[in-house]
């Protein structure tokens, strides 16, 4: 993809974000890593709700990218490709960013954390999980009936071809259950931003 086009993309996303939050003195970097119905989207946020972040959702950003996504390859490389540009613009500027995107693969993951590196941010890793019934259950109701603020389509198929493909974290991260009161975690990573 040309420079040109990139930056016209960049400049799109963020003009999308609206008001961003004060800056920080030293700005910071969730992942949220998952697979699809883990709840990535739910905690993610509950954690904005008890901190100001600028969440990049990716399943939004990606809509508001193409007019009807199709989640080729291509299509997707020209998405993170984005993405990467808004992180770094946004960490640049002091904001308090989270990336909110399956993010299952450790080569994929190692690109975000140079940019925390190259920010000089913090970077904290939240690796949100669900027992696959209650993941696959969730996957059937946002078929059924997609909830207002879900902007994701992935379903069962979707959820088993990516588990194929999923790595481990090989950094410090938090692990949070879904499926059990997350607010815990929620307070631990609030404290961990504030520079616990
Ligand atoms: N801890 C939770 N309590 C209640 N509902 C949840 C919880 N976590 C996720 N959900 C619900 O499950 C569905 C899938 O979660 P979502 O956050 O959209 O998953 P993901 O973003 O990882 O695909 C959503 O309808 C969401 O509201
Ligand atoms: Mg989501």
């Amino acid at each position: 993809m040309d420079q040109r086009q990139a930056l016209r993309d960049t400049d799109h996303l963020i003009a999308g974000l609206g008001i961003l939050p004060d800056p920080l003195a030293r700005p910071v970097l969730i992942v949220v890593s998952g697979l699809p119905g883990t709840g990535k989207s739910f905690f993610s946020r509950s954690l904005a709700r008890q901190f100001p972040l600028v969440i990049l959702e990716t399943d939004l950003l990606r809509q508001r990218l193409v007019a009807r996504p199709t989640h080729s390859t291509e299509e997707s490389q020209r998405l993170f490709a984005v993405v990467h540009l808004v992180i770094e613009r946004l960490l640049r500027g002091g904001a308090p960013v989270l990336l909110d995107a399956t993010n299952l693969v450790e080569r994929h993951r190692e690109i975000l954390y140079h940019l925390a590196e190259q920010t000089g941010a913090k970077l904290i890793l939240v690796q949100t999980r669900a027992p696959r019934e209650v993941a696959m259950q969730r996957l059937r109701a946002r078929a059924e009936q997609p909830a207002p603020q879900d902007h994701s389509t992935a379903g069962v198929e979707v959820y088993q071809r990516m588990r194929l493909v999923a790595e481990p974290i090989r950094r410090r991260h938090y692990v949070v259950d879904t499926s059990k009161d997350i607010s815990p975690t929620v307070a631990r990573v609030v404290r961990a931003i504030s520079g616990g």
